[in-house]
């Protein structure tokens, strides 16, 4: 998508006192449908690392709803809990080996039951992990299909296939695990000789479901069923798009490592994007409009383009779908506007919410990648003590006005828990206390992502920062967090955590989740985002100078210098502002 320039460019050289911004078409209107969903924010918790109530250095559900108060002093619709059920934990729960419990690590199903319940009072939703793709090689269903034979029904409940080659020692296709390696892992038949293999996208302790099978589409929706009842307020759907496999599971025609060829882009891999999921989507919203209070899907689908993850949320299909191209946008005022654009039309016709988003647990987080000027990280891939350190306070700077610049946009948003301290990741944890199976598989040659996913501050003089009360944590935290903590950011003004409250307060009497848009054509100023929501209009300034703000529009907040650069008319540096349109 590109913007029409000319309009600015012409009357600029014409008349100096004239506004550099020009308002151009809108793009966006809003929809009919005013479900909540459409606009909510949603703070993504992920339990080992928000709040230790018991001294383990494990966070846990009691930490959470001991903090709900001051979670819901945010101002955020639901809360997304990363998975909390019984897991051998080798890919931090991801590998599930009961669905319908809680681990002991993190509590009791009463435990559960009560942030669930307590969440309800404050207003906010809770959102379920489900995690279809794939289990731990510790669940039952597992464990029974190893102990079955070649061809049992066992079996059948995942991807079992004999080797191909000489004495089929060659596994059944050339598919990849995205944790590196090979994606088969062989297993021992019943007299002990090296028997059939089983495909795991992930880590040889995940493995795959077959969606082809009928009893396992069941068991799934048992367990929807399970927390529906309970109360829950919605699903997040792991891995959405590698649920059915393609018929046959034919070679892939990229390489081995998984790594994209020309003509075989990542996205077209056999194992992503099957027609057959869309079924399985309509059933399971079928499942939720059974319920009250309209719980909602949320998938995680790493499908390209935007206009192809539109028909995941088509009439119909799942509620939302995170927004990864926004995510994965660099800080650039081109490449912001073309996917703000393109996200839009792609997701109007389905007449569907944009899901932004900027942080979550599987990525640097944005505080981190905006610190390192033009530099892509892939997701998955952290930032390790040998890697180039990220500018921190340009980081943070350029974090902060991208949030506010993101709450500005019609339609939901995600928030990662400890980014509205302004955190970022812990960059230089040594390779020792790493956990994340990215790291272990790729021997090394991968971070990984544990330096997003660190306990996060809560006092600043206290043992972990006040995240456990023994000062136990899982991953050690950097030792210059206590400035970030939420003890010293609550009364100040001019912290992170007030500016996200601004917002999302402000955000919400505005209407804006809601809202239209439209762009300003502003050429005289190509660091500068500006959009059009309704009535409030919206400036991101991408560059390291101070810009002139829209001439006439009294400033409704802003993320940094705000009141006396505004008194100037101006905005400054790696900052953003709202204003009132003065026509509104
Ligand atoms: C999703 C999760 C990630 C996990 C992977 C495998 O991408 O967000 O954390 O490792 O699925 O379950």
């Amino acid at each position: 998508m590109s913007l029409p320039v000319d309009a600015a460019s012409a009357s600029d050289s014409q008349n100096e006192a004239v506004s550099p911004y020009a308002l151009q078409p809108v793009l966006h209107e809003p929809s009919a449908g005013d479900q909540w969903w459409r606009r909510a924010v949603i703070y993504q918790i992920y339990p080992r690392s928000f709040k230790d109530s018991t001294g383990s250095g494990m966070g846990d559900l009691a930490g959470i709803t001991a903090e709900l108060p001051r979670i819901a002093t945010l101002g955020v619709d639901a809360i997304w809990l990363s998975p909390f059920f019984p897991s051998p934990q080798k890919d931090a729960g991801y590998d599930v080996s009961d669905y319908r419990g809680v681990d002991p690590l993190f509590g009791t199903m009463d435990d559960a039951k009560t942030l669930i319940s307590t969440a309800k009072s404050f207003g906010i939703r809770i959102i379920i992990d489900i995690v279809p793709n794939h289990c731990s090689n510790e669940h039952a269903l597992f464990k029974a299909a190893l102990a079955a034979e070649p061809g049992s029904a066992e079996r059948a409940m995942f991807h079992f296939a004999d080797g191909s080659g000489e004495g089929g020692n060659t596994p059944p296709n050339n598919w990849f695990s995205l944790f590196g390696g090979s994606g088969w892992t062989r297993v021992p038949a019943a007299d002990g000789t090296p028997g059939q293999y089983y495909f795991h996208l992930f880590d040889a302790t995940q493995p795959d479901f077959n969606w082809r099978n009928p009893a396992v589409q069941e068991e799934f929706e048992k367990t929807l069923r399970f927390w529906l009842d309970a109360g829950a307020g919605g699903f997040r759907i792991d891995v959405a798009h590698a649920m059915f496999k393609k018929h046959g599971m034919p070679n892939w025609g990229g390489a081995p490592d998984g790594t994209p060829r020309p003509g075989f882009p990542f996205a077209e891999a056999p194992m992503f994007g099957q027609p057959e999921l869309h079924q399985v989507f309509a059933r399971w919203r079928e499942i939720c409009e059974e319920y009250p209070g309209e719980p909602v899907l949320c998938s995680e689908a790493n499908v390209r383009p935007l206009t192809r993850l539109a028909d995941w949320v088509a009439p119909g299909q799942m509620h939302q779908s995170f927004n990864f191209d926004y995510l994965r946008t660099l800080w650039d005022r081109d490449a912001l506007a073309g996917v703000i654009g393109d996200s839009l039309e792609a997701f109007d016709t389905v007449d569907a919410p944009t899901t932004w988003v900027l942080s979550n647990h599987d990525v640097s987080r944005h505080a981190t990648r905006f610190g390192l000027d033009g530099v892509a990280l892939d997701l998955g891939d952290g930032i390790g003590p040998r890697d180039p350190q990220p500018d921190t306070t340009l980081g943070l700077a350029r974090a902060r006005a991208a949030t506010v610049f993101m709450l500005g946009l019609p339609g939901g948003a995600y928030l990662y828990q400890g980014e509205e301290l302004g955190l970022g990741d812990h960059t230089t944890l040594e390779d020792r206390y790493r956990q994340d199976p990215t790291f272990l598989r790729s021997n090394g040659e991968r971070t990984g992502r544990d330096g997003c996913r660190v306990p996060i501050p809560w006092v600043h003089d206290a043992p972990a920062y006040g995240f456990s009360p023994t000062g136990d944590t899982w991953l050690p935290q950097p030792g210059n967090w206590a400035a970030f903590s939420r003890d010293l950011q609550d009364d100040d003004p001019a912290s992170t955590l007030n500016l996200y409250r601004k917002a999302l307060a402000l955000r919400s009497e505005l209407g804006l989740g809601l809202g239209s848009l439209a762009f300003f054509a502003n050429p005289g100023l190509p660091e500068v985002l500006a959009i059009r929501n309704s009535d409030t209009i919206i400036v991101l300034n991408l560059s390291g100078a101070p810009v002139p703000l829209p001439a006439g529009d009294p400033l409704l907040f802003s993320d940094a210098n705000g009141a006396k650069l505004a008194a100037m008319g101006m905005l400054g540096a790696n900052a953003a502002a709202w204003l009132r349109a003065t026509d509104g």
